[in-house]
């Protein structure tokens, strides 16, 4: 099939690659001049595992190609896919700007019918909204929601080995297509109506978000009764109802889509006139967490002026070098407020140039032995395996004092106190 694929971020980059991989012709449309120019050039505007070798694959093959504009795609095109960021503005709502200016340009298109898969996360009843505003003029436009679920890290695989593939439509045709498009990746697929598909995406992830909350609530309270989050965790795990997926305490969730989705939601809820206790409690809790380590960094010293604090891991999760939301954004803005020195590891450069931009008082490490050099305390935000492999026989001699604040609480307790550091975990109360 011929499918253009508008937005080349992590959700239309990786499946318009995916979708060359298996044998249909792509074109991604991306306004940005900069990352045009980069995918053009064979460079993945992103880091993301496998990915580069895929793209250079699917390029070779000349099954891909990169336009900065809609009115260039040449040819028919069986299905138009929109995977543009939908954003929440300053006052927590959705920005749907860069999404709506996508639907005027496939409205002005000469074409007068088509089908446009909407893969971005929108509002609830947009997909259907969109089609009747396509069609205003006569056109004979077919809309289906196909929300993604992959997630930042493991993109690829989340894509190629999908837990599942929803489709939203009212259309048997559209349906049958979709079903012929996704069927060589051979994943378990679902047809719903547009509402129901658009909802399936929010409830997951406003799901996700609740168990990672859910965890630590636990957590402050395992430190309260003298018990260990971890051993909870697994003990709760043992049973298959539960599971033990997304139940990590620590600094909360960050990232683009987490927090994102459930403010969406909450909001939809507003409107409906709908009381939900539970996802506002979800966010309750991941505020409250976020300040978790730079509150008891405070508390340690009675104060945090004058200190040295050792940064490792900034990135919202390992395997990315996205700081969106990043949890560590605020506790270094925290930090620097209270007048400490902030020394930053983070084995991504680019995640590392960026929060320098933000943050150009910090001083950039250039390994996790750098950052260390005398700290006062060193806060572990990311659970990069880099980190996880420090000799700490070696550290021990670097810092000012030996006081590790786990966030990810990935590190053993026993590794660390071996070497005299004062290991303060989330949760870890036993
Ligand atoms: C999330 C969902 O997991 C994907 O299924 C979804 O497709 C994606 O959003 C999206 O809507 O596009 P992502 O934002 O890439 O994916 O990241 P997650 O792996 O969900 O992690 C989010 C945050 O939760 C990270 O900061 C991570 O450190 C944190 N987390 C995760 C915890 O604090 N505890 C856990 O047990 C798991």
């Amino acid at each position: 099939m011929k499918i253009c694929i508008i937005g080349a971020g992590y959700v239309g980059l990786v499946t318009g690659c995916v979708l060359a991989n298996i044998g249909n012709k792509v074109t991604v449309v991306e306004k940005n001049k900069e990352k045009l120019r980069m995918l053009k050039n064979n460079q993945m505007p992103f880091f993301e595992e496998g990915m580069d070798e895929l793209l250079n694959g699917v390029k070779e093959k000349n099954m891909i190609e990169f336009e900065s504009n809609l009115k260039e795609v040449k040819g028919i095109i069986d299905i138009y896919m929109i995977s543009v960021g939908t954003p929440l503005n300053q006052e927590g709502i959705i920005d749907m700007t860069a999404f709506n200016s996508v639907i005027d340009e496939i409205s002005s298109l000469s074409c007068n019918s088509g089908i446009l898969v909407i893969k971005s996360t929108v509002p609830i009843g947009t997909s259907t909204l969109i089609e009747e505003y396509l069609n205003r003029g006569g056109k004979r436009w077919v809309t289906a929601s196909n929300p993604e679920f992959l997630r930042q890290g493991s993109a690829l695989k989340d894509t190629i080995e999908a837990n599942r593939i929803i489709i939203g439509t009212n259309s048997n045709k559209v349906a049958k297509l979709l079903e012929r498009l996704y069927r060589p990746l051979k994943r378990p697929i679902l047809i719903v109506d547009r509402n129901t598909s658009e909802m399936i995406k929010y409830a997951s992830n406003a799901f996700l978000a609740t168990k990672i909350s859910f965890a630590n609530e636990i957590s402050i309270l395992c430190e309260k009764v003298g018990a260990d989050i971890k051993m909870v965790v697994k003990g709760m795990a043992m049973d298959p109802r539960i599971g033990g997926d997304f139940l990590g305490a620590g600094i909360g969730y960050g990232g683009s889509c987490l927090s994102k989705d459930l403010s969406s939601l909450i909001n939809t809820a507003n409107k409906n006139n709908v009381e939900v206790a539970i996802l506002k409690a979800t966010e309750t809790v991941n505020q409250r967490q976020r300040m978790l380590l730079p509150y008891r960094l405070k508390e340690i010293y009675g104060r945090l002026k004058g200190l040295t604090v050792a940064l490792l891991g900034i990135t919202f999760k390992p395997g990315t070098d996205d700081l969106r939301d990043a949890p560590s954004l605020d506790i270094i803005r925290y930090i620097i407020e209270n007048g400490a020195d902030v020394r930053v590891y983070d084995p991504q450069d680019r995640a590392c140039k960026n929060v320098k931009n933000l943050f150009p008082e910090i001083y950039i490490a250039k390994d996790c032995y750098d950052a260390l050099s005398g700290a006062d305390a060193i806060l572990l935000l990311t659970e990069w395996s880099e980190i996880k492999d420090i000799n700490w026989k070696k550290a021990r001699k670097l810092v000012n004092r030996r006081l590790i604040l786990d966030g990810r609480n990935f590190l053993e307790i026993e590794d660390i106190e071996k070497y005299g550091f004062k290991y303060v975990g989330v949760g870890r109360g036993a």
